[in-house]
């Protein structure tokens, strides 16, 4: 069965408090996105474990780093990650990017057995090209839930989400406030001041608008964490998304 994930997650790259953690799933966020790499997953485990909302409620994602995708590694780390969160299973488990010891042939079929036996629910990917994506469809025996990609104003993802869109996964858009740089560009600006809401705000409710795309921005502050939120709920007319869409300068964090 497609996960159902909600419009909005949040990032926890850098995020080292579990209060944090606890606070943004309170205020709302019931997608948690971490990764072996983030060094956190115990943060986001104790976090969750201090929310007062069930764990029913949540979709937790992680993401196995690229040394540990050989096969004899796949579950091994799959366990450890599941023991620093302290849960018996996750909803999702990416492969984070297919390098290094990256083998579609044989480390997908780790995936699929972990999904067989309950300790994830769901495959994802996360990095891949389309012709990557396409060699993975072939091998998986079940469905790749999710592909998580940079995606932002600087960066649209047009063909990807094409792809997502036919191939009927969820595009997570990863980074999707640049980290900040989408904040100067005048397009964004001038929305943001027209409409009286942050630049952050509109970011967030372009990609939202997306049939097909949800996003995991990365906060920590309160302000923040409800700002993005409010973005979620905010409705761009369509002039206004095609002003975003009109963009033309590319700008791209991560290779
Ligand atoms: N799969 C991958 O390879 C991959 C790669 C990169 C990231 N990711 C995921 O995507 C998540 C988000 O990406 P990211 O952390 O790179 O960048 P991001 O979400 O684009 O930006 C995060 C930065 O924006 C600030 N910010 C957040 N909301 C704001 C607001 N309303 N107003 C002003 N500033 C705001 C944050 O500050 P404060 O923290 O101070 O609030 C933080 O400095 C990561 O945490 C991670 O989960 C995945």
């Amino acid at each position: 069965m497609e996960p159902t994930l909600p419009k909005i997650g949040l990032g926890t790259m850098g995020i080292e408090d579990p209060d944090t953690i606890a606070r943004a799933i309170e205020l709302g966020y019931h997608h948690l996105d971490t990764a072996q790499i983030y060094e956190n997953e115990d943060v986001v485990g104790e976090g969750i474990a201090r929310a007062d909302v069930s764990r029913e409620e949540l979709t937790v994602a992680t993401k196995v780093w690229a040394d540990n995708l050989a096969p004899e590694d796949v579950r091994s780390s799959a366990e450890a990650s599941l023991d620093r969160l302290g849960l018996d299973f996750v909803e999702l488990l990416y492969v984070h990017r297919p390098i290094e010891a990256y083998d579609p042939g044989a480390t997908l079929p780790e995936f699929d057995s972990l999904r067989e036996d309950g300790l994830i629910e769901h495959v994802g990917l996360s990095n891949f090209s389309i012709d990557q994506l396409e060699e993975a469809r072939e091998i998986l025996a079940g469905p790749i839930a999710a592909h998580q990609v940079e995606m932002h104003p600087l960066y649209g993802q047009r063909e990807l989400l094409e792809y997502a869109r036919t191939a009927r996964h969820t595009l997570v858009a990863y980074s999707p406030l640049a980290q900040g740089a989408v904040f100067e560009l005048p397009e964004i600006r001038e929305v943001a001041e027209e409409r009286g809401v942050s630049e952050a705000e509109v970011s967030l409710a372009w990609l939202t608008a997306k049939d097909g795309v949800v996003t995991i921005p990365k906060a920590s502050s309160e302000e923040h964490l409800e700002a993005n939120l409010a973005g979620a709920g905010l409705e761009l007319t369509a002039e206004e998304r095609e002003r975003i869409e009109g963009i033309e300068e590319e700008r791209k964090l991560f290779e």
